[in-house]
């Protein structure tokens, strides 16, 4: 019997095949899924874990990929509008094949929140509610990566845009959801106060976008503001900047959701969950700005 993490090609789904084996989780038990099995090479020769193909769309594929699974990781996918289908038929193929446990990474105040991204994981959720299965489920904040890996424009313009207002945003790590979900997999959902949850509300330290940009100021020794803009102007930016108009529209639809709270959390499970303080945007600022570029 294994664990089964998808979306291991991508960025949270390898990360928690690392944590995993760096806690030592046999590698033998492991098998990291995705669309592209060559696109998980790297990852086998470095941890030794089993790699199979597994995409949501194809459920022929799903059979094969989850024989002999007994908790799945299933990490929420990429396709805004055909995710809630896709998650569907994950966790009906995960069910088929036996899982004991399925950990479902859904969002942030998915139950209650307005955000576009919001609908396909409530419905995701409610689907594994009702299918009776024994699940855990991760309502992930932002990560403090949408913030740094954008650093180079930031510092380029001086600005950093958005439509947040004076919302306040519960950001954390893509290393402290990983962390987490790990530490799920390995104690069935347990927190370190030994109570278990269902669901997790997952959340690191809360700021605003103005305070966010003092961190940037400071950190890279150069003013940086916040440049508050109505959603269809900071949607319009990023469409200038390159990003295709749905992925535009979501991601300010995101902004106005965090102006209105639902990206903010006072829930601790997540530091309950892995042990330690989440990841400060400080840190997280220092460590990008630190990083070797190209
Ligand atoms: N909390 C946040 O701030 C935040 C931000 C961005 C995204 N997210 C959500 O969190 C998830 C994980 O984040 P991430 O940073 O790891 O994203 P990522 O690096 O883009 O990885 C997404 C993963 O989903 C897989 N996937 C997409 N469509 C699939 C399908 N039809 N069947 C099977 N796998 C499929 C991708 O496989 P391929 O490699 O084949 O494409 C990839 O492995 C995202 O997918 C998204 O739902 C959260």
């Amino acid at each position: 019997m294994s664990v089964v993490i998808t979306g291991a090609t991508g960025h949270l789904g390898s990360l928690v095949v690392d944590r995993l084996i760096e806690i030592g989780q046999p590698a033998g038990r492991i098998v990291a899924t995705g669309r592209d099995t060559s696109r998980l090479a790297a990852l086998a020769q470095r941890t030794g874990v089993q790699t199979r193909r597994a995409d949501f769309a194809d459920p022929a594929s799903l059979a094969d990929a989850f024989a002999g699974v007994e908790q799945l990781l299933l990490v929420s996918t990429t396709d805004v509008g055909q995710r809630f289908d896709q998650h569907r038929q994950a966790i009906d193929a995960a069910l088929a094949a036996g899982a004991t446990l399925i950990v479902y990474t859904s969002i942030l105040n998915a139950d209650t929140s307005r955000l576009l991204l919001a609908d396909e994981h409530r419905r995701t959720e409610e689907y594994l509610q009702a299918s009776g299965a024994p699940h855990v489920i991760l309502r992930n904040g932002w990560y403090l990566e949408n913030y740094t890996d954008r650093l180079p424009v930031i510092r380029q313009h001086g600005v950093l845009p958005g439509s947040a207002g004076d919302g306040r945003v519960s950001v954390a790590s893509r290393q402290d959801y990983a962390d987490a979900a790990a530490a799920v997999l390995t104690s069935g959902g347990a927190v370190s106060d030994g109570s278990v949850h269902t669901i997790h509300e997952l959340g690191g330290e809360a700021f605003t976008l103005t305070e966010l940009a003092a961190t940037f100021s400071e950190v890279l020794g150069t003013p940086i503001a916040y440049q508050d803009l109505p959603v269809d102007d900071y949607a319009a930016l990023l469409t200038g900047a390159g990003l295709p108009a749905e992925v535009a529209t979501v991601l300010a639809d995101a902004d106005a959701g965090l102006s209105r709270g639902e990206l903010y959390t006072t829930s601790d499970d997540l530091a309950k969950l892995i042990g330690r303080p989440p990841t400060t945007r400080d840190q997280a600022v220092r460590d990008a700005v630190a990083r070797p570029t190209g």
